[in-house]
């Protein structure tokens, strides 16, 4: 595993762009294989959890032919099997999706059963609900096989008891060949879940409603090949904006849709920053201490809560005391305690965290507990005093593409590096120094 090594202190400032929306490509590239004709994406987000799902998606035998680094053409109509491996689940949840696509191809799929991750239990009962009333058997195997089967798949009016986008999503794959209208109430509104809408109905979907709380999806017959372009990533952009923020930097953010920022932008305008808006950038100033404020994650279009450990970690460096509310996952502040390593002040009481603004942070040797909080303490150290070494950055390698590579170019003094290797890190100290 590698690490990063940062030296704190350095204001970001330039320009950076956006890659493709790992959320998005993840149910996208799922629903590719419902085609037997060849789909195109581009703008394809070159992060791990991309590539191990289209290593499932060969694995099932389909053709996979990679056109460049953000281009994949997907030909489903050489599938093998409905068997999607254990390892690849393991690796990422969203292999899962493949449940909802094959089910609504071929009327059955076997997928392992994801874990529960560093972020909470995640479980699937709403899946599993939303395929049964369209009329699928779905049952675990032995070995933690999520089994769905189905003679025919039938419309049918599905009401989510929580309002999820994996779920939302997964209903939308296996309807979309269904027979007859399904109707997804309570359904996640997501960029990402009209980004995948969008894209089926390129393939000949039809669908309506996607992005509101009712979702109308009229089964057809069959899809045809597509080519589709997948819409930026909302949290790789807000992920940036925050660091500019926390750096006190200058950063034009290129390549957004900024309405899906909204939430993001309007707080950090709250505690002081100044946001530029422009048809497909963002500009983020911060050239003063910032203040505090309360958040509160919500389902789209309130705050993200993959935005929640990078706007605790800014607010962690704020004036005053603030309020953050992780409303949608139970265990999403483990890395506070990381963060308390080098000078945080933050109190986690159930799933809020009270966090008394302190002027700077100290450089320590941290570890990521997950992908987004892997990047709230990468901000961390581009803010701390001295040096902060920072472990398990595989996470943050699952969905952020060239992260340190954009951070460097922006003016961060960082670098990757094999684990423990003292003389890089002695290396790196004396060229930054
Ligand atoms: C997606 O996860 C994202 N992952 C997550 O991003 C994101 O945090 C989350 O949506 C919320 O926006 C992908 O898109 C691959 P949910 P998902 O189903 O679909 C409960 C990242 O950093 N729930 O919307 O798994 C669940 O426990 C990742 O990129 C059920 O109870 O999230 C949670 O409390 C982290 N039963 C809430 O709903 C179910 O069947 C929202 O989960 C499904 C979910």
């Amino acid at each position: 595993m590698d690490q990063y090594i940062i030296k704190g202190g350095n204001p970001l400032v330039g320009e950076v762009v956006i890659g493709g929306a790992k959320n998005a490509a993840l149910g996208i590239l799922a629903g590719a294989v419902m085609a037997d004709d060849p789909v195109l994406i581009e703008n394809l987000p070159d992060v791990d959890d991309v590539n191990v799902l289209l290593d499932a998606i060969a694995g099932i035998g389909a053709i996979v032919d990679r056109v460049d680094r953000h281009t994949v053409r997907i030909n489903g109509g050489t599938i093998k099997s409905v068997y999607v491996d254990y390892e690849y689940i393991k690796k990422i949840r969203g292999s899962y999706y493949l449940l909802g696509s094959l089910l609504g191809k071929y009327k059955e799929a076997q997928v392992a059963l994801p874990g529960g991750c560093n972020i909470g239990s995640r479980p699937i009962d709403q899946h599993k609900k939303g395929f049964e009333a369209l009329g699928a058997k779905v049952t675990i195997e032995q070995g933690g096989i999520i089994n769905a089967t189905a003679k025919a798949l039938k419309g049918n009016h599905i009401y989510l008891d929580v309002v999820s986008v994996g779920a939302t999503i997964n209903i939308m794959l296996a309807a979309a060949l269904a027979e007859g209208t399904t109707i997804i109430e309570n359904s996640a509104k997501e960029p990402h879940i009209v980004d995948v809408a969008n894209f089926l109905n390129s393939m000949g979907a039809n669908i309506k409603g996607a992005g509101t709380d009712v979702i109308r999806v009229k089964g057809v017959e069959k899809f045809h090949g597509s080519t589709y372009s997948i819409i930026p990533d909302q949290i790789e952009a807000g992920t940036f904006m925050v660091a500019a923020a926390a750096t006190r930097g200058d950063v034009l953010i290129k390549n957004v849709i900024p309405k899906h920022l909204d939430a993001i932008s309007a707080k950090l305008v709250e505690i002081g920053c100044d946001i530029e808006e422009y048809d497909d950038s963002v500009r983020v100033v911060a050239n003063k201490r910032l203040s505090h404020t309360n958040v509160k994650t919500l389902p789209y279009p309130g705050f993200p809560t993959d935005m929640q450990p990078q706007m605790s970690t800014l607010l962690a460096l704020s004036n005053g005391t603030s309020v953050v509310t992780e409303s949608i996952f139970e265990n999403r502040f483990k890395y506070v305690a990381e963060l308390a390593r080098m000078g945080a002040d933050i109190k986690v009481e159930g799933n809020m965290a009270v966090i008394n603004g302190v002027e700077g942070f100290m450089g320590a040797a941290i570890s990521a507990p997950d992908l987004r909080a892997g990047a709230a303490l990468v901000i961390a150290g581009l803010v701390a005093e001295g040096f902060t070494i920072l472990d398990q950055i595989a996470y943050i390698e699952r969905g952020y593409e060239a992260f340190e590579e954009k951070l460097t170019a922006l003016g961060a003094s960082m670098k990757k590096i094999d684990v423990n290797d003292e003389r890089e890190i002695k290396k790196f100290k004396l060229q930054v120094s």
